[in-house]
């Protein structure tokens, strides 16, 4: 539920499945029909929540907790929603970003092992009742995502670390939850063209931006 005038978009997947490159083509998307956008990113998207994402995704930090990786999560979307999301929404803006709930339950929940009661009471104890108005899905096989990540030829950070198992767990715990509930959620089959991708995407922005001005 959101109940700001703004809008909430959010992003998911696994790694490698054209998260950003699409992140941008809907902020130019819903820039061009007037619509003011803030652009963001979990974890992260505050000072202090990129602090906390350095040391999420050090991969020194390989003693750190499937316990502590949750908590770590929720205190920076704790700060993420007041200090950023919520503001941007409450002043009519639309907000879209690179992951956010869903990946809680994905990572740590499915590919953790963490309960998903255990999560469901921090999601609403920090977002009471808070969620986005739509969610993307980008779905792709881990073999080519994990190409296109080796493709970008940057150093690997904690999470890209693990094995494929994990991301199999990952990538399936979002087609579960999206499948429970398909009016906010679109899966976009990555695998296929970009032009077929953004198809796909501008289709459910417009079912989103119908009745604007
Ligand atoms: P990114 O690679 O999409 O920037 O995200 C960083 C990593 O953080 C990614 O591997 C997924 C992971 N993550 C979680 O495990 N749980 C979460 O709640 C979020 C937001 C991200």
């Amino acid at each position: 539920m959101n109940q700001y005038p703004g809008k909430f978009i959010t992003l998911e997947g696994t790694e490698g499945a054209g998260k950003s490159t699409n992140l941008a083509y809907i902020e130019q998307w819903l820039t061009a029909k007037g619509i003011e956008v803030v652009t963001t990113r979990e974890p992260g998207g505050t000072l202090i929540g990129e602090a906390v994402r350095g040391v999420l995704l050090n991969i020194e930090h390989t003693k750190m907790t499937a316990e502590t990786e949750l908590l770590l999560m929720f205190a920076a979307r704790n700060q993420h929603l007041q200090e950023k999301i919520i503001p941007a929404l409450e002043a009519g803006k639309w907000v879209i970003s690179d992951r956010f709930t869903d990946a809680s339950y994905a990572y740590q929940g499915a590919a953790r092992g963490i309960e998903y009661q255990r999560i469901s009471e921090l999601e609403h104890w920090v977002q009471k009742g808070f969620a986005p108005n739509m969610t993307f899905v980008f779905d792709l096989t881990i073999e080519e995502g994990m190409k296109r990540v080796k493709a970008r030829g940057e150093a690997t950070d904690r999470f890209e670390q693990e094995k494929q198992t994990f991301f199999e767990k990952v990538r399936l715990a979002y087609l579960n939850r999206a499948s429970q509930s398909p009016k906010r959620y679109t899966i976009l089959d990555a695998g296929q063209s970009l032009e077929g991708v953004q198809a796909q995407i501008e289709a459910s922005l417009v079912k989103l931006t119908r009745g604007l001005k």
